[in-house]
């Protein structure tokens, strides 16, 4: 699928943010854990979240989505070999695995290698280890993974704060009532979401520094959670609001993207906080930088491909150095064949500004390489052709319209 994305006539307007794709996402894995319905409010319609109800759906639980809610009724399904292609689609579709191994007692189930999203080798081996150091029997083949074995609570010491395994752990040993430990866990906001879910489902879980212990019940209780926003799209809509002439957002903590905000600051924009909502207001000196992306609280990676686009537009070089993954750059390409002057030497990306961006045939490698060639688009009026952009849709919800409302022209 393409889009012909262009700058119409720009106008200062508030986008509400949605809620967060990488809260929704274990969240909703997590819900098939309670013993009774459970309701999740600020939900977001984006294609993973639909993909994953659909896997859910096909295994046999009952589960409804409708105006992002989404109500859950306990099921026991069958433990088999879940081999659906949707699995393939999406990294977030092994929280299925996590959560299958916290509800049953006895694990015997096969499930196809997830997905995702290709940001260079992207293994599971620390997922797989834990389950491993728990005492499972994990055998993985090319296609898919088979866990088999009782569990036990046991102390987790993680080679790097992994987002997705110190949530597979916790949905691991959510029920199970002797405590367990992750060190070096990540502490990610979405992270912090997902204990909070579990929380008012019964789960005991505390947090100190990067250490988790949870302690969980047999019996976990239903609840009416709301999803936190998500922060990488509040991230996304300042830049642009910064590329542009400003922009508010609202339906945000102004704490969720507190690391985004302050580098705005830092290099010259003005950032006003109220209730709920974000005002950033363009200035005309604005410096260019050197950050490193970092796992939390450090500035997110999931936004450095666009902060590659707005360092093209500020007189002078910058510097973006990518710690978390090894080969995160589908996006140094792209911009460039749109004029951006960006180069890619071991993880620092190094671009100098001012650039005027012509329009250009791109195609999008990534979710968040699209963001970032959406965003370069919206700086000429001739529309720019992005190839592939159905992987904007895996992230943001009601794209097309949030644009629009803002003088960018997006066609499908
Ligand atoms: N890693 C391994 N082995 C593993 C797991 C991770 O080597 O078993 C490596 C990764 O390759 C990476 C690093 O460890 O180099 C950190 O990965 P992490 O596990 O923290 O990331 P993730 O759980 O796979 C989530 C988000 C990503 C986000 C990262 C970092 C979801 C579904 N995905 O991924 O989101 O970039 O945390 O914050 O929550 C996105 O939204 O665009 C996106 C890619």
């Amino acid at each position: 699928m393409k889009a012909k994305i262009r700058l119409k006539n720009y106008q200062f307007n508030t986008i509400k943010i949605s809620g967060s794709k990488n809260s929704s996402l274990p969240i909703i894995a997590a819900s098939i854990l309670s013993d009774e319905p459970v309701i999740i409010n600020n939900i977001p319609n984006i294609s993973d979240v639909i993909i994953l109800i659909a896997i859910l759906k096909k295994m046999g639980y009952n589960i409804h989505f409708k105006n992002n809610t989404l109500i859950v009724n306990p099921t026991n399904i069958k433990q088999s070999f879940f081999n659906y292609k949707d699995i393939k689609k999406l990294r977030g579709s092994y929280y299925i695995m996590g959560a299958l191994i916290g509800k049953y007692n006895y694990s015997n189930f096969s499930f196809l290698y997830p997905g995702g999203c290709k940001l260079g080798n992207r293994p599971i081996n620390y997922h797989l280890d834990a389950f491993k150091k728990m005492g499972l029997n994990v055998n993985v083949t090319k296609r898919n993974i088979t866990i088999k074995g009782y569990k036990s609570s046991c102390i987790h010491t993680l080679e790097t704060p992994s987002v997705g395994t110190t949530i597979n752990i916790l949905l691991s040993c959510s029920k199970t009532e002797n405590t367990t430990i992750i060190n070096n866990a990540a502490i990610e906001p979405e992270v912090i979401d997902l204990c909070n879910f579990l929380r008012s489902m019964g789960t005991i879980i505390k947090i100190e520094n990067r250490t988790i212990s949870i302690t969980g019940k047999k019996y976990l209780k239903g609840c009416n959670y709301i999803v936190m926003e998500d922060r990488i799209e509040a991230g996304t809509f300042l830049i642009l609001g910064a590329l542009h002439n400003g922009i508010k957002i609202t339906n945000i903590n102004y704490e969720s993207v507190k690391e985004i905000t302050t580098l705005l600051s830092d290099i010259g924009y003005t950032i006003t906080y109220e209730e709920n909502s974000i005002t950033l207001t363009k200035e005309k000196c604005i410096k260019p930088f050197y950050i490193e992306l970092k796992p939390h609280p450090g500035i997110p990676t999931d936004i450095g491909p666009l902060l590659c686009v707005l360092a093209s537009q500020i007189d002078g070089r910058s510097i973006i150095k990518e710690t978390v993954y090894h080969e995160r750059n589908s996006h140094v390409k792209q911009l460039r064949k749109m004029n951006i002057n960006i180069s890619n030497i071991n993880n620092e990306f190094i671009i100098c500004g001012k650039s005027t961006i012509v329009n250009s045939k791109v195609k999008s490698f990534d979710l968040r390489c699209s963001a970032a060639l959406l965003l370069a688009s919206s700086l000429n009026v001739h529309f720019s052709t992005i190839y592939d952009i159905e992987k904007l849709f895996r992230g943001y919800e009601d794209i097309k319209q949030k644009l629009n409302s803002l003088g960018i022209e997006f066609i499908i």
